[in-house]
Parts: C-alpha cells; structure tokens; sequence
C-alpha cells in the first residue's frame, strides 16, 4: 500500500462466492497472512448468544462488546481470534452463528471495534483480508482490490455441499441494505464471477491481475 511499509490485498463478496478458499491460496503463494474478517463477526456474535443477551436489546449488545477482551493474533499463516481467553472454533461456522451475524454485524459500535483490529494487522504484516466492506471501508486505499462473486444457485449449491444450513439470500440482503458498510463492489475492485470458474482458474486471475497491478512480490 502507497505510503506503508505492508501490503493488503483485499477480497470482498457475498456469502459462499468463494472469498475464503481464494484467500487463502493467494496468502499462500506469496507468503502473506490471510486475515478472515467475517470469523470476528462469527466470534462476536458466538460470544453473544454463548451469554444468553437479547440480540434485540442493543444496549445489552454493545455492553457486552465494551465488557470483554477480543484478542487477535495468527497461527500458521492465518488470523486467529480469542475471546476472554476462548477460542470458538468450530462452532463459528454453527447454523446459529449463521442466522443472526448479519443482524450483529450491521452494529455501528461492533464495526468500529472490529475494524480497528482488522487494520491493526497491517502494521503487523503483508495481508490477504476477506470480508464485505474491506475494499471499501477497512482499506479504501489499496490498489490490491476484487470482488468474487458467483450467482445465487452456484452460492447456495457450494453451501450445501458443504453441508451447511445457511440462508445465504437472508444474510446478503441484511449485509446489502444496512446502513454501515453494506457489501458493495469497491471502486476499482477486479469484479470476478466464477460461476462457472474452478478455485485453480480464480486463484491465476487474481495473481495475474496482482502482477498487472505492480505487485512486485507476485
Ligand atoms: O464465509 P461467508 O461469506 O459465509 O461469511 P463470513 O465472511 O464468515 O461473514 C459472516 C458475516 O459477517 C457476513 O454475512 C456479514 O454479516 C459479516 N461481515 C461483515 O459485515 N463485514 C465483513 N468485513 C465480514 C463479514
Ligand atoms: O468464503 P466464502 O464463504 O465466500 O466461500 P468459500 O468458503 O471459500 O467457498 C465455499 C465453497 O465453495 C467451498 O467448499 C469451496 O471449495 C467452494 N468453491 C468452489 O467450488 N469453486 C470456487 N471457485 C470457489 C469455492
């Protein structure tokens, strides 16, 4: 990034486009760390629910943000995060989690914390980010932009596959329409529909638009 000593390189898109699976081949190819931004709000909202707060009481939600302590570190190349010492793990990808992240997600009060870990990994590293408002909000100035996008069968034939209950249409339109940071194709962002692409053809699309973008380490 212009300025900085670290490079991002950011990956934004709807649900199940392919964000993860990308990011994290890019990250590994060029050495950098994959930062998965959604996994912070997953770990946020596992961190609600586990404390039994009314979702609907945004009081008590962001009460609970100011009384806890996220901590964000990485662990073999990728972004790890503990909350009052807890690791969610699997359970981040739970069909709880699922159903009312978007609904957390579009508090202004959990952006702001949130956002200001995800840009403190750059002062730590070279990144690979991945989320809906990375591009556009978290890091507006890199020249490192996409958007991976997929229709909404493939999406939600990916999802199923995976064996996932999730309603992916749900949760794209809450991210879409809220006010904060809705999910919206930056501008300049390489736009990439894999619809009809494999993991190997999205990862070479990436890596050559990277090298006609001047990244040197590519
Ligand atoms: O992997 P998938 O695309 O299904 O979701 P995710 O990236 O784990 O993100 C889960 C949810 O977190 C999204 O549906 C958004 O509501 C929220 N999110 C966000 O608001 N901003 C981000 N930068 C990343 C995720
Ligand atoms: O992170 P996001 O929710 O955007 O998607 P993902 O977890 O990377 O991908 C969802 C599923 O689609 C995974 O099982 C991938 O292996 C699969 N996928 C695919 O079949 N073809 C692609 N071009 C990208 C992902």
């Amino acid at each position: 990034m212009q300025g900085d000593e670290n490079n991002v390189i950011t990956i934004d898109g709807p649900a199940a486009s392919g964000k993860s699976s990308v990011s994290s081949r890019i990250s590994d190819k060029i050495g950098y760390l994959h930062v998965n931004s959604g996994l912070m709000y997953r770990a946020f909202t596992w961190s609600v629910l586990r404390s039994g707060i009314d979702l609907d009481n945004l009081d008590s939600v962001v009460g609970h943000l100011n009384s806890i302590s996220i901590n964000c570190g990485q662990s073999d190349g990728i972004s790890t995060l503990t909350i009052d010492g807890l690791d969610p793990g699997i359970e981040l990808k739970a069909s709880e989690i699922n159903e009312n992240v978007s609904l957390i997600a579009a508090i202004e009060e959990v952006r702001t914390v949130l956002v200001s870990k995800q840009r403190g990994y750059l002062k730590i590293a070279n990144i690979v980010m991945e989320g809906r408002d990375i591009g556009s909000v978290v890091f507006p100035e890199t020249p490192y932009k996409f958007y991976i996008d997929a229709s909404t069968e493939v999406r939600a034939k990916r999802r199923m596959a995976e064996g996932e209950s999730d309603d992916l249409e749900k949760r794209d339109k809450i991210d879409t329409f809220r006010k904060i940071s809705p999910l919206l194709i930056p501008d300049d962002a390489c736009v990439i529909d894999t619809s009809e692409m494999d993991l190997e053809q999205v990862v070479l699309k990436v890596l050559n638009e990277l090298k006609a973008r001047g990244l040197a380490t590519v």
